[in-house]
């Protein structure tokens, strides 16, 4: 979808303090092959990082550095500045900078553009993992996620991955391709959020299955790909039901998380999240449970190993799928495979009854891995191919895939 306007469409980009500033120069090239014009504001901590001279360069535009510069401000005030552009990305936005702006403190140009613009401002944050999961931090990215209407702030990232403080975890800014993508949904989308209204269901994690008090069937997945797709979902707007398996995640800003340990748990707490607009099923649901859990510890007894007796659990995606009235506009299944990945995913596609399956070849290190390479199928036979890229990355151009979807169909 392009713009239909006519004149070049206008990103003011503030570009705060952190390592990850020297992405925001390959990130105004993305903008000006897209045909958006980029004007640059350079804070005090991000002329650490990047010089004014690089942005200018690329932006071809001098950069605004200072609130009390009277050049500066008799050529554009930054108010007229603020208004001149059709969004505001910030990238990388630093813990200040998202502090200033959820608190309404403007006590320099960039907080204070902030505060005085009229236009969606979207947000990529990059900072150490340890200050982004600090509650201070998530409670002001919250809070700016809630402000009503246009001053709601959309957020694109961050990743998970090694920092370049060594530490490992969320922190690291969204890569300028994902910003790009996110900036544009925003510059082109009716308000930029267009999945607001809309109620998806999405299952992560694997399921546990009980053998005694002590023991268990269960599997490898991290649940990382259906985390990244509920804050996907979220990030444009959807109101989110994560039913979660026992993972060690945190649940994405926003998101409602149901924790459910078994099969039959999870299929409960998908029915009572209906109805939805869309359900994306990730779940590595065990597909056996064992039939007559012990109500004790089982003793080890010389006779040998205990038999277990396994009885199949329920399907969740195939009964979502066929749910008459209650099934969801969309619903969306993952295959995990390790074969001929898209004749099976395909024969899977059809045997469930979902709309569309994400097809992933497993037979690499794909458990608990930070990147993923799938193949997204539909049922009318359509396909594309999603080549590697981090689960981050995989979930936002999913959740794009299904605004489209909504946006096309309506
Ligand atoms: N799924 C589900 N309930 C189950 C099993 C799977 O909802 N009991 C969903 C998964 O969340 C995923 C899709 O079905 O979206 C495919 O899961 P997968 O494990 O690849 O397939 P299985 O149905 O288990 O088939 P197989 O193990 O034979 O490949």
């Amino acid at each position: 979808m392009t713009s239909a306007s006519a004149r070049p469409r206008r990103v003011l980009l503030i570009v705060g303090g952190g390592i990850a500033a020297y992405k925001s120069l390959e990130l105004v090239r993305l903008f000006s092959r897209s045909g958006v014009e980029t004007q640059a504001i350079l804070t005090k901590a991000g002329e650490e990082f990047v010089t004014p001279l690089s942005l200018a360069a690329l932006t071809g535009r001098p950069v605004r550095q200072s609130l009390f510069s009277p050049d500066d401000e008799t050529a554009m005030g930054h108010i007229e500045l603020s208004r001149w552009a059709d969004l505001v990305v910030v990238a990388p936005a630093t813990a200040g900078l998202i502090a200033k702006a959820a608190n309404g403190l403007a006590d320099d140009l960039a907080s204070t553009t902030l505060m005085a613009t009229d236009k969606r401002v979207l947000m990529a944050p990059a900072m150490n993992v340890r200050m982004w999961t600090h509650p201070a931090v998530q409670a002001n990215v919250a809070r700016l996620k809630d402000f009503e209407g246009l001053h709601g702030v959309v957020f694109v990232g961050p990743d998970e991955g090694e920092m370049a403080c060594g530490e490992f975890g969320p922190g690291r800014m969204a890569e300028p391709p994902s910003i790009l993508e996110a900036a544009l949904a925003l510059l082109d989308g009716p308000d930029g959020r267009p999945l607001s209204g809309r109620r998806a269901v999405v299952t992560a994690g694997p399921t546990f299955e009980p053998i005694d008090p002590v023991r268990g069937l269960t599997n490898r997945s991290s649940g990382k790909q259906g985390y990244a797709v509920a804050r996907a979902l979220s990030d444009l707007g959807a109101e989110v039901t994560l039913v979660s398996g026992p993972v060690a995640l945190e649940a994405p800003a926003g998101v409602r998380r149901v924790w459910v340990e078994t099969a039959e748990q999870m299929r409960a707490a998908v029915a009572a999240a209906l109805p939805a607009d869309v359900a994306v099923m990730s779940a590595a649901v065990a597909d056996w449970r064992v039939d007559g859990v012990a109500t004790g510890k089982i003793k080890k007894a010389p006779g040998g190993a205990p038999k277990l007796s396994l009885i199949e659990n329920p399907d969740i995606l195939a009964e979502t799928s066929r749910n008459g009235p209650r099934r969801p506009k969309l619903v969306v299944g993952f295959a995990a495979e390790t074969g001929d990945l898209i004749a099976l995913a395909k024969a899977k596609l059809s045997r469930k009854g979902c709309d569309w399956i994400v097809a992933n070849d497993v037979s690499a290190d794909v458990f608990g891995a930070e990147a993923n390479a799938v193949t997204l199928i539909r049922a009318d036979g359509s396909m594309e191919a999603l080549d590697r890229r981090s689960k981050a990355e995989i979930a936002r151009a999913l959740a794009a895939r299904i605004a489209e979807h909504f946006t096309e169909s309506e």
